[in-house]
C-alpha cells in the first residue's frame, strides 16, 4: 500500500527520494508526491499515477535543491485519486508538512474540531487533518507537537513531519504501520520499507509503536509519545540489492517464480535431521510442550497466505497429527471465536503487515490461544506480535502476485507439521522419507521450470478466454484456489477456483463449449475421483487443462493439453503443482500487456482492514 522515504543529509535528496519512491513502487500505489526543504522554503509537488509523472513533473520545474525531504506513494482510502489528496499534506499556519500511511480513525471528529478553530482544508483526506493537527499544537518544537497530535488519535499511522521553522529536523513515528530508520555516515534515510534504505545504508533502527524519532545531522532521540526517552534498537538489514533488482529477468514475478528452488533450499537449510527423521526448528525450540499438549491448530491469513494455510490445514491432521481449521483473518476475528485450551493460532503472512491478519492473531491472543507466525519479513509488526514463529527465509517478494512466499509457506507448514508429527505419533521412518522428499523437491521444481515455453505455448491456445476453472481435490484443492487468485489478480480473467467435487454443485452450469478448466490431477489418492470429473467437463465441451505426474501416459487421453511435475509424496505435491499454473498467470498477463508487478488496484501488503 502507500510507501513512505525521507532523506536528512548532506546531498540533494530529490534523487534519493525519486529513487526510494521507485523501490516502493511494487507495494501498489495511484499518487506520488514530495516535500523538499530547502534554504527558499518548503516545496510539495504530486502527481496522480506512477513516479515517473512525478519525475517529469520535477523536470519540467528545473528539479528542487534541498537536503532535507520526504515523499510518498498514496493508495487511496480517504478520498479519490487526485492531486489533492496525493501526500505530502501541509497545515495552513505552522509550516508544517506530512506524510503518513495508515489510517486515522477519528479524523472526523478532529477536521470538525479544527475547522471550529478556524483551519480550512483542501483535500478529503485523514492525513491532512493530522498535519493541521499538528500545526495547531505547535509551539515551537516540532518533536513535541508531533507527540501532542498522536496523543490525540486513535488508528495507524507511519509519518514523517517536517517544518518550515526548524529545517534542519526530521521527526518520524509509528503505530501498527512499518517505518524504519537507515543510518548513514552523517545522514539518514527513513522509509517504510527496507527496499529504499538499502541502496545507502545496512544499519537501522527500528521502530516500535507509539516510538517517535527526532533526527537532526548531529544525531536522533527516541522517545514514547508521552515524551518518555526510548533505548533505540538497532538492526542490520539482511538485503543486498541484488535481491531487489530484476537482473536479466523482464519481471519479479518471473524472477521469483525462477528463484524458488533457491528460496526452498534456504527455507530447509540446517532444519532438518535425516538420522533422526525429525526436523530442528529454533524459532519453536521453547514451545515443544505446549506444542505437544497443542489440542487445535487454528491456521489463518488472507489471499495466497490462506491458501497456504489451508494446505497447512491438511498437513496438521495428516502429518502433524492434530486437528487443524484454516480459515480468513478477516472473518476469524468478527464471528467471536471460540478458543479452548491448548489451542495453537498459526498466522501465516508473506509482509508480516496485513492488518485483518494481525488483528485475527491479537484476537485468538486475547483469547488465550498460544501465537505462531509463519512470516517472511525479519522482524514485520506480525513477527513480532507472535510468541514464537519460523522464517520463510525465501528472500524479498517484490511481485505483487506473491509466488514464492507461496511455496515457502507450505514448506515451513510442512516442517512445523512434522516439528509436532514427530513429538506424536509420527514415525521415524515416514519422517525420513519425507525429509528426503522435502529435499528434492528444489531440483523437481527445476524440471517444472523448464517447461516455461510449452505452459506459455498452451497459455496463448485460451488467451482470449474470459472466464476460466480451476479444480483440484485434497491437497490440490487450495492450489486449485492459488491458480484462479493468481490469473486473476494480474491477467484480470474471471477464474474460479473450487475442489473438483464442487463442480456439479452448480459451477457445472458454466461450463460451455471451449471454456478452460485447468485440472490439478497429480497421481494422489483420489486421482480416479478427478478423472471422473474430468470427463463431466469435457462431455460438456469443456477444454481440459490437466498438471499431471510424468509418466502418466492416460491422462493425454482426456486431457487437451498436459503440463507435468515430477512424482511426490501426495502431502507434498502442492508445491509443485502450484509452479505450473504460476506459469500460466504470468504468461497470460504478458499476452494481454498487463503490467506484471503492478497489478491494477492491488497493494503487495494491505496494512487496512
Ligand atoms: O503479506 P501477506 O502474505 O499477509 O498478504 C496476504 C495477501 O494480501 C496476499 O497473499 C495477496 O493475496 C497476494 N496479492 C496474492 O498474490
Amino acid at each position: 500500500m502507500c510507501g513512505i522515504v525521507a532523506y536528512l543529509g548532506g546531498r540533494r535528496c530529490e534523487p534519493i527520494l525519486i529513487e526510494g519512491l521507485k523501490r516502493l513502487e511494487y507495494r501498489g500505489y495511484d499518487s506520488a508526491g514530495l516535500a523538499v526543504l530547502s534554504p527558499k522554503g518548503l516545496r510539495i509537488e504530486r502527481a496522480v499515477g506512477r513516479v515517473a509523472n512525478l519525475e517529469d513533473k520535477l523536470e519540467r520545474l528545473g528539479g528542487l535543491d534541498g537536503a532535507l525531504g520526504m515523499a510518498h506513494t498514496r493508495w487511496a482510502t480517504h478520498g479519490g485519486v487526485t492531486e489533492a489528496n496525493a501526500h505530502p499534506h501541509r497545515d495552513d499556519r505552522s509550516g508544517i508538512c506530512l506524510v503518513h500511511n495508515g489510517i486515522i480513525e477519528n479524523y472526523a471528529a478532529l477536521r470538525t474540531y479544527l475547522e471550529e478553530k478556524g483551519h480550512k482544508f483542501h483535500s478529503e483526506t485523514d492525513t491532512e487533518v493530522l498535519a493541521m493537527l499538528v500545526g495547531e499544537l505547535y509551539e515551537g518544537d516540532l518533536e513535541h507537537a508531533v507527540q501532542a497530535a498522536l496523543r490525540e488519535v486513535t488508528g495507524a499511522y507511519a509519518i514523517c513531519v517536517i517544518c518550515e521553522k526548524e529545517p534542519g529536523v526530521l521527526v518520524c513515528a509509528r503505530k501498527g504501520s512499518p517505518l524504519i530508520v537507515g543510518v548513514g555516515s552523517g545522514e539518514y534515510v527513513v522509509a517504510s520499507d527496507p527496499s529504499a534504505i538499502v541502496a545507502h545504508t545496512t544499519q537501522a533502527v527500528t521502530l516500535d509503536d507509539y516510538n517517535v524519532v527526532k533526527i537532526t545531522r548531529e544525531g536522533f532521540r527516541s522517545s514514547t509519545i508521552h515524551d518518555v526517552d526510548v533505548t533505540p534498537k538497532v538492526m542490520q538489514l539482511e538485503l543486498d540489492l541484488e535481491q531487489i533488482e530484476l537482473g536479466s529477468y523482464s519481471h519479479f514475478m518471473q524472477k521469483e517464480i525462477f528463484e524458488q528452488p533457491k528460496a526452498l533450499r534456504n527455507t530447509l537449510r540446517g532444519r532438518v535431521d535425516l538420522d533422526e527423521g525429525k526436523v530442528v526448528l529454533g524459532g519453536l525450540s521453547n514451545f515443544g510442550k505446549d506444542l505437544v499438549r497443542a489440542r487445535r491448530v487454528l491456521l489463518t491469513g488472507q489471499g495466497t497466505a490462506l491458501h497456504a494455510a489451508m494446505i497447512g490445514r491438511y498437513l496438521m491432521e495428516d502429518v502433524g497429527k492434530v486437528p487443524a481449521t484454516a480459515e480468513y483473518a478477516s472473518e476469524f476475528r468478527y464471528r467471536n471465536p471460540l478458543i479452548e485450551e491448548g489451542t495453537v493460532v498459526v498466522a501465516v503472512s508473506q509482509s508480516g503487515e496485513t492488518a485483518d491478519t494481525l488483528a485475527a492473531l491479537t484476537e485468538a491472543k486475547d483469547r488465550g490461544a498460544l501465537a505462531l507466525g509463519v512470516v517472511n519479513v525479519v522482524g514485520s509488526t506480525i513477527s513480532r506480535e507472535t510468541d514464537a514463529g519460523v522464517y520463510l527465509r525465501v528472500g524479498p517478494e517484490i511481485g505483487v502476485a506473491s509466488t514464492k512466499a507461496f511455496t515457502g509457506q507450505v514448506m515451513v507448514l510442512t516442517l512445523i507439521s512434522m516439528f509436532l508429527g514427530r513429538r506424536r505419533s509420527l514415525s521415524g521412518e515416514r519422517g525420513q522419507m519425507l525429509i528426503e522428499e522435502l529435499q528434492k523437491l528444489p531440483d523437481k521444481i527445476e524440471r517444472v521450470l523448464e517447461q516455461d515455453r510449452t505452459i506459455r505455448r498452451v497459455t496463448e491456445r485460451y488467451i482470449e478466454r474470459n472466464n476460466w476453472l480451476f479444480l483440484g481435490r485434497g491437497y490440490n484443492y487450495p492450489v486449485a484456489m492459488e491458480g484462479a487468485l493468481k490469473l486473476k489478480e494480474i491477467s484480470y480473467i474471471h477464474a474460479e477456483g473450487m475442489p473438483a467435487a464442487e463442480m456439479k454443485h452448480g459451477p457445472i452450469a458454466l461450463i460451455d463449449q471451449g471454456m478452460p478448466a485447468v485440472f490439478v490431477a497429480n497421481k494422489g489418492p483420489q486421482y480416479e475421483k478427478v478423472m471422473s470429473n474430468i470427463a463431466e467437463v469435457r462431455a460438456r465441451g469443456g477444454h481440459v487443462i490437466a498438471v499431471a505426474t510424468e509418466g502418466d501416459e492416460h491422462i493425454k487421453t482426456v486431457a487437451q493439453d498436459v503440463l507435468y511435475v515430477p512424482d511426490c509424496p501426495d502431502c507434498l505435491s502442492p508445491i509443485l503443482t502450484v509452479v505450473p499454473l504460476q506459469l500460466m498467470a504470468y504468461h497470460a498477463a504478458v499476452l494481454r500487456g498487463h503490467d506484471v508487478d503492478k497489478p491494477r488496484n492491488l497493494a503487495k501488503s494491505v496494512t487496512v482492514e
